[in-house]
């Protein structure tokens, strides 16, 4: 059955995944807040990319640099000239839209009247603010359109402090802000949203291989994280919807990472992975006056190096892996369930230890004892209120990999316990002392 989107909205509400703004004011359009397993959920996703980009790998380096920056970054790297979209008001029933997002000028497809819209006019996506006391011209910052351009102004310090020979990489992830014009399809297209990026600077030479083996790993990395292969797809840039960054002669473009989601017409973007050449270390070198350059010490000469910038987004990400988790599958005749099957490293809570009876003392404290133990290793939790049944389906729903029942036989009989698998929901009889290492196997954690 295909998931509508009302229906994911639903269950993330219901389940504490992601609420709406500012709820008790009528809500902030298009902004979200995530909740107790939301927050779980994104962090796992975050550090499963941290994991995979910078801790597995010798070339890469992390920061964290601050949203607000000196104005004249923005005019370095382009975005005050160029980061606008067309946008177009219809002057009957005041709707807006964008210009590029139409099929025809013509017709108003709010109202349906025609020759309402107006002729497009750029609109800059950079929220502005004022810094200090005073509101004027000389006071104007920016909340960063990107977190590309803390570590391009960084890459002299970073390289200095850290003696990384080229190709190395400099991974960040944060908050990126852009007021969107039109905002929408859930988390999917925010005006607040979290960037993970990465830089990747090379030699120029080098560059058209890395850019492929950067597609590559990136596209891997989802597939590894249990995303349907079929929904998700590679779509290089046509000529024409290059970013300012990618359009010189030196660059091979930009191909994203698509992934279809079951409420959208077409296959959406999660990630682009951008070659960058050498334009934003120039462009900043031409604009602060300082050098942005790396000695190479094997040819003894100065050289801008190219960037590879494989550029995701951390809700859409999230919201990616939620619905693709999402099943509904009749266990028996008239009788349903939704399961959310995440792979376990994102899981939001990996186990889940419940009694067969919450009145039998000696059964609840063999609970605790076994969920203390294993909230050491990963987050597990205990629930008693409400039948054994209810309670699997509970933890179904928010996509708990196994839980763990303490029944009579465990206290009176044999010193084991059940453990059901989420996905397959076999059972098995585990002995208390394997509990932890059974689950740390199973979970790989
Ligand atoms: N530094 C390059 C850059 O920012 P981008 O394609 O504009 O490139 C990169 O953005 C990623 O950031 C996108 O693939 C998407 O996942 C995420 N993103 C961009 N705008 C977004 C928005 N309004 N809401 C949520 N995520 C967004």
């Amino acid at each position: 059955m295909a998931l509508k989107m009302e229906e994911i909205v639903s269950l993330c509400k219901r389940r504490g995944f992601v609420f709406q703004s500012s709820e008790i004011y009528g809500g902030f359009a298009s902004c979200w807040d995530y909740g107790p397993l939301g927050v779980e959920l994104k962090r796992n996703v975050k550090e499963a990319w941290w994991n995979s980009v910078v801790q597995q790998r010798d070339d890469m380096v992390g920061l964290d640099s601050s949203i607000l920056m000196h104005p004249k970054v923005w005019e370095a790297s382009g975005h005050l000239a160029t980061f606008h979209d067309p946008l177009v008001d219809c002057k009957f029933c005041k709707a807006r839209f964008r210009a590029d997002h139409l099929k025809n000028l013509e017709v108003c497809p709010n109202c349906g009247n025609k020759g309402t819209l107006t002729e497009p006019r750029q609109f800059n996506l950079m929220f502005k603010t004022f810094v200090g006391p005073v509101e004027d011209d000389s006071n104007i910052a920016y909340l960063r359109p990107e977190t590309a351009q803390g570590i391009f102004v960084n890459f002299v310090n970073v390289q200095n402090t850290t003696r990384k020979k080229l190709p190395f990489g400099i991974a960040q992830i944060g908050k990126s802000f852009r007021n969107e014009i039109t905002p929408g399809n859930f988390t999917f297209r925010t005006r607040e949203f979290e960037q993970m990026e990465i830089e990747y600077f090379c030699r120029p030479e080098d560059a058209p291989r890395l850019h492929q083996e950067w597609i590559d790993a990136r596209y891997q990395w989802y597939l590894d994280l249990g995303i349907t292969k079929e929904k998700l797809s590679l779509r290089p840039h046509d000529k024409e919807e290059l970013a300012h960054y990618a359009q010189s002669e030196e660059s091979t473009g930009t191909t994203d990472i698509e992934y279809q989601f079951p409420f959208m017409d077409e296959p959406a973007e999660l990630e682009g992975i951008a070659n960058r050449a050498d334009f934003d270390l120039s462009q900043h070198a031409k604009f602060s006056g300082q050098k942005m350059t790396y000695f190479d010490t094997k040819t003894n000469e100065h050289i801008t190096p190219y960037v590879i910038e494989p550029s995701a987004g951390a809700d859409r990400a999230t919201l990616a892996f939620l619905v693709d988790a999402w099943n509904q599958e009749e266990v028996k005749p008239g009788d349903t369930r939704t399961v959310l099957k995440f792979h376990p490293k994102l899981a939001p809570i990996k186990t889940a230890v419940l009694p067969l009876l919450k009145k039998r003392d000696d059964i609840v404290n063999v609970c605790h004892q076994i969920n203390d133990d294993l909230k050491k290793y990963f987050p597990s939790t205990y629930d008693d209120t409400a039948s054994i049944g209810k309670l699997y389906r509970r933890q179904d729903e928010i996509g708990t990999p196994y839980c763990v029942t303490v029944d009579v036989q465990t206290v009176e009989e044999d010193n084991a316990v059940t453990i059901r698998d989420r996905d397959t929901m076999q059972q098995e009889r585990v002995s208390l002392d394997q509990v932890k290492s059974y689950l740390r196997d199973k979970l790989d954690m």
